[in-house]
C-alpha cells in the first residue's frame, strides 16, 4: 500500500476538494458492523443517488395535480404541456448541444429505436450495423430487432467489433455499413471512446453515426454538435441522478432538424406545441428534436430530473470532470498496488476513461467479493457477471474518504485466504 492509504490523507483531500454531498441522500450502512454510518456508494454509474430536493420537486407537481387536476397542463406554475422544455437548456449544456438538438423523453432503448426508425435506412448494398463486441445487451438486442424489422438477417447485418478495430473496419468495409452505434463509455470497462474521431471515420465512409451515452452523460464533457454526431441517446438515472427509470435524453444534430420528410414513428407530442391541442389532422413539423416526441411525458419523473439537471448544470460539466479526474485518479492510486486475484481493466490514461474503474476478479468469485464489501464494509460497488466489479466515484457526491474505504475494504478482503472459497461467507 502507498502513503495515500491513510485515512487522514483522505479526509484532508475532502476538506481541500469538497463537493455538495449534503445535497444528496446517502444510503445508511447496511449493518452495524461498519464503523461508518453511511454507505460508501460506488454504484452511481448504475443508479445515481437521490438529490435532497427531488422529493420537494415531485411534491410540487403532486400538489398541482391535487389542486388543479387537468387544468395543470396549462395553468400550473410550470405548465405540464411545456414541462419537457424546462429541462432542455441544462440537458444541452451537459451534452454540448444546441438547445433545439435535445429532448428529454422516454428511456434509452425506446429512444434508440425511435432514432433508428429515422436513421437506420438500409439500402440494397449498405445494410450493416456496427456495434462493439462488448455492447450493452439492450443495444445488441435493439439493432438485431431493427434488422429483423427491415426483413434482414441479424446475423448477417450486425457486425460486432472491438472498439479499437472500428476505424480500420470502416476504412475497408464502410461502404457496406449503414449505421455505426457505439457506447461513448463502455459500461463494462469504463473506456471512453474517441467519439469525434470515430464519428468522422464513419462519416468519411458515408455511414450514419449514433452514440449510446448512458455512461457518458453527466460523466465527461461532450460536444455533440461540434463533433457532428448524427444522433445520441442516454439515460438519466446514472450520473444524472434523475431517479429509477427517469426520462432519458435524445440528441439529433441540427443538420437533420429541418427535414419534415424524414421517416419517424410520430405521435401528437411531436407536433408543434403551439397547436398541439387544436387537434389538427396533420402534424405540424417543428425544427427541433421535439419532433421525435411521441406521447404524453411523465411529469413526476421529469420533476425530479429537472432539479437534478439544474444542480449539475449549475456546477458545470467542466468542474465536475476536473473533480472526477482527481477522485478517480486517487482511487486508482489506492487500487493499483493491490495484489491478489484482481486486475484493473479500465484504461490507465485518464483521458480514455470516465469516473469508473473496473476490476476483473481473475481467481475468485466477484459476486461474493462484492457482497462482502457491502455487508462487511458498507462499500457498495456493483458486479457485472461473471467477473467484473465496477467502482464509480461520482463527482457530485462521492468523497476521497469513500475511495479510501473502498480500497482498505478490498485490501482486507483480498488478504483473507477464504476469498477463493466463497462458501465460507
Ligand atoms: C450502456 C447502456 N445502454 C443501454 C442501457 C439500457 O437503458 P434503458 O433501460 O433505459 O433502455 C443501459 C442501462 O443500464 C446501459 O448501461
Amino acid at each position: 500500500m502507498n502513503e495515500n492509504m491513510n485515512e487522514r490523507f483522505a479526509l484532508a483531500a475532502d476538506a481541500a476538494d469538497p463537493c455538495d454531498r449534503a445535497g444528496f441522500l446517502i444510503p445508511p450502512a447496511p449493518s452495524g458492523q461498519a464503523p461508518y454510518p453511511e454507505t460508501a456508494y460506488f454504484a452511481g454509474n448504475s443508479l445515481g443517488l437521490q438529490p435532497r430536493n427531488a422529493a420537494e420537486a415531485v411534491r410540487a407537481e403532486l400538489d398541482e395535480w391535487a389542486g388543479r387536476a387537468v387544468e395543470g397542463w396549462f395553468t400550473a406554475e410550470r405548465p405540464w404541456a411545456r414541462y419537457p422544455g424546462l429541462l432542455r437548456a441544462d440537458a444541452a449544456a451537459l451534452t454540448g448541444a444546441l438547445p433545439e438538438e435535445v429532448v428529454v423523453m422516454n428511456s434509452l432503448t425506446i429512444n434508440l429505436h425511435l432514432m433508428m426508425a429515422t436513421f437506420y435506412r438500409p439500402a440494397v448494398d449498405r445494410t450493416r450495423i456496427v456495434i462493439e463486441d462488448t455492447a450493452f445487451p439492450s443495444d445488441a438486442y435493439a439493432v438485431a430487432g431493427q434488422a429483423s424489422w427491415h426483413g434482414l438477417d441479424p446475423a448477417a447485418t450486425v457486425v460486432r467489433l472491438a472498439a479499437g478495430d472500428v476505424p480500420a473496419y470502416l476504412a475497408e468495409h464502410g461502404h457496406r455499413v449503414a449505421l455505426v452505434l457505439l457506447g461513448g463509455i463502455n459500461y463494462l470497462t469504463g473506456e471512453l471512446l474517441d467519439i469525434p474521431g470515430i464519428t468522422a471515420a464513419g462519416h468519411a465512409a458515408g455511414c450514419v453515426v449514433g452514440w449510446d451515452l448512458a455512461h457518458a452523460a453527466g460523466n465527461v464533457p461532450l460536444r455533440l454538435h461540434d463533433w457532428n454526431v448524427d444522433f445520441a441517446v442516454w439515460c438519466s438515472y446514472k450520473y444524472l441522478n434523475g431517479g429509477p427509470g427517469a426520462p432519458g435524453g435524445c440528441f439529433v444534430h441540427r443538420a437533420h432538424l429541418d427535414d419534415p420528410s424524414l421517416p419517424r414513428l410520430a405521435g401528437w407530442w411531436g407536433t408543434d406545441e403551439r397547436v398541439r391541442f387544436e387537434m389538427r389532422p396533420e402534424l405540424d413539423h417543428v425544427a427541433s428534436a421535439d419532433a421525435w416526441q411521441v406521447s404524453t411525458p411523465p411529469i413526476l419523473g421529469l420533476a425530479a430530473l429537472r432539479v437534478s439537471l439544474a444542480a449539475m448544470a449549475g456546477t458545470g460539466i467542466t468542474a465536475l470532470r476536473a473533480r472526477s479526474l482527481r477522485l478517480t485518479g486517487y482511487l486508482e492510486s489506492l487500487l493499483g498496488p493491490l495484489s491478489g486475484p484482481v486486475e484493473l481493466i479500465t484504461p490507465a490514461a485518464p483521458a480514455r476513461r470516465g469516473a469508473q474503474l473496473s476490476i476483473r476478479v481473475t481467481g475468485g468469485d466477484a459476486a461474493a467479493l462484492a457482497e462482502r464489501l457491502h455487508l462487511r464494509h458498507a462499500v457498495l460497488a456493483d458486479v457485472r457477471r461473471p467477473d467484473v466489479i465496477r467502482f464509480a466515484p461520482a463527482p457530485m457526491y462521492s468523497t476521497y474518504h469513500d475511495c479510501w474505504r473502498a480500497a482498505t475494504a478490498l485490501a482486507t478482503e483480498l488478504n483473507r485466504d477464504d476469498l477463493l472459497h466463497p462458501s465460507t461467507l
